[in-house]
């Protein structure tokens, strides 16, 4: 089974580069999904790698083939790629099993008897059996996704692309069918691309995950190396909440925003000059009266502005004292401070994540939220 490898990708419309120098490797039998805000250039990078593009520059490459560069493409067709759309693009003549069997027209060396077996088969799989006869009218949008689903497996295919397949459902069956196309991945194996814009779905789904920002590959890792490693200010606010702090850097490994010191995750070299700080809600832990700071991590004083309780966690916002820094804390209930207690917040270092890229020294740290 192959891999793909997208160098330096690029594709214009006029003045605009949908897709601006991209690059990325997918392993073979890895599940990739491409997560970035709408207009980032997700689909016309899967149509770049489909064959339905050429690209002005760059290359697309499964396994030891060359299939799309400046100066040739290979037509989609012999690709050995199935692409799954947000509309399904199921035939409304067709039933079911007609729609499924409708790709392996092409293929050939295929009897009529193999066909109805492995149309049967593929219907098992996605768990419609006995809807056969039906026509996509006369399902619900999650069956149709899963006759989509079955129509593109049902070729064999090496690559598998998926464009916001889930979009069209309501928010439960979504969050089932993520588990589905998991499921679906981890039985067939295909490496496969799958773009969305929606984080949960991305991070459920996939074995990494590329954040993509205007036509580029921001950064590429597993769920839990973007969440808790972020590089960039964008990946940070992308994925989950965050307190993003402007300060500089002071000592090796410190940085510093008026009163307030931080000790960071790394070492960042001490050379006085702007740093982006990423904080988690969840990460900072608010010390009431009594207890005492986990050995190690900074402590900040300060006074709670705002308690808000959600049920399952209580957020408040704190401002450390003698800054202007307001700090977003996420904690299990109960509620344990009001507004105008004086708390102490400890943050272990390893969660101070320094980021590189676009900090734009506003007046007050930001919490990038909502
Ligand atoms: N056929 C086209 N002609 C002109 N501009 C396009 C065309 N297709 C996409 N674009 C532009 O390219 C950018 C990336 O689009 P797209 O790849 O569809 O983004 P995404 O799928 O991430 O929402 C957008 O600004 C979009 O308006
Ligand atoms: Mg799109």
């Amino acid at each position: 089974m192959p891999g793909v490898v997208l160098k330096t990708l690029t594709k214009r419309y006029g003045d605009l580069a949908a897709v601006a120098g991209l690059s990325l490797e997918v392993e073979p039998g890895e599940l990739v999904s491409l997560l970035g805000p709408s207009g980032c250039g997700k689909t016309t990078t899967l149509r770049l790698v489909a064959g339905f593009l050429q690209p002005e520059a760059g290359e697309v490459w499964v396994g030891e083939r060359c299939l799309s560069s400046r100066s040739s493409v290979v037509p989609p067709e012999r690709r050995r790629m199935a692409m799954i759309f947000q509309s399904y693009a199921l035939w409304p003549h067709m039933t079911v099993a007609q729609n499924v069997a409708y790709g392996l027209r092409f293929k050939s060396g295929v009897t009529r008897a193999d066909r109805e077996r492995r149309v049967a088969e593929m219907l098992r799989v996605v768990q419609l059996a006995g809807y056969e006869p039906r026509y996509p009218g006369e399902l619900s949008g999650g069956q149709q996704q899963r006759v989509a689903v079955a129509r593109a497996l049902v070729v064999e295919p090496e690559i598998l692309l998926l464009d916001e397949p889930l979009s069209n459902l309501d928010a439960n069956l979504r969050e089932e069918m993520r588990f589905e196309i998991r499921r679906l991945h981890e039985t067939f194996g295909i490496t496969t691309l799958y773009v969305t814009h929606d984080q949960a779905e991305a991070m459920v789904i996939s074995d990494r995950v590329a954040v993509l920002n205007q036509g580029r590959v921001e950064q590429v890792g597993t769920a839990e190396d973007l969440f808790r490693r972020p590089r960039t200010r964008f990946v940070a606010e992308f994925i989950g909440r965050t307190n993003l702090l402007d300060a500089v850097t002071a000592d090796p490994g410190v940085a510093v925003r008026g009163a307030l010191r931080l000790r960071l995750e790394s070492r960042e070299p001490a050379s006085g000059s702007p740093i982006v700080v990423s904080i988690r809600p969840h990460e900072i832990e608010l010390v009431t009266a009594g207890r005492t700071a986990p050995a190690g991590a900074n402590v900040l004083p300060g006074t709670v502005q705002r308690t808000s309780y959600l049920g399952d966690a209580v957020d408040y916002q704190v401002q450390v004292s003698g800054t202007d820094v307001v700090l977003r804390v996420t904690a299990p209930p109960p509620v344990r401070a009001s507004p105008g207690d004086a708390v102490t917040l400890a943050v272990a270092p390893e969660a101070c994540v320094p980021l590189t890229g676009g900090g734009d020294g506003g007046p007050t740290a930001k919490p990038g939220m909502e």
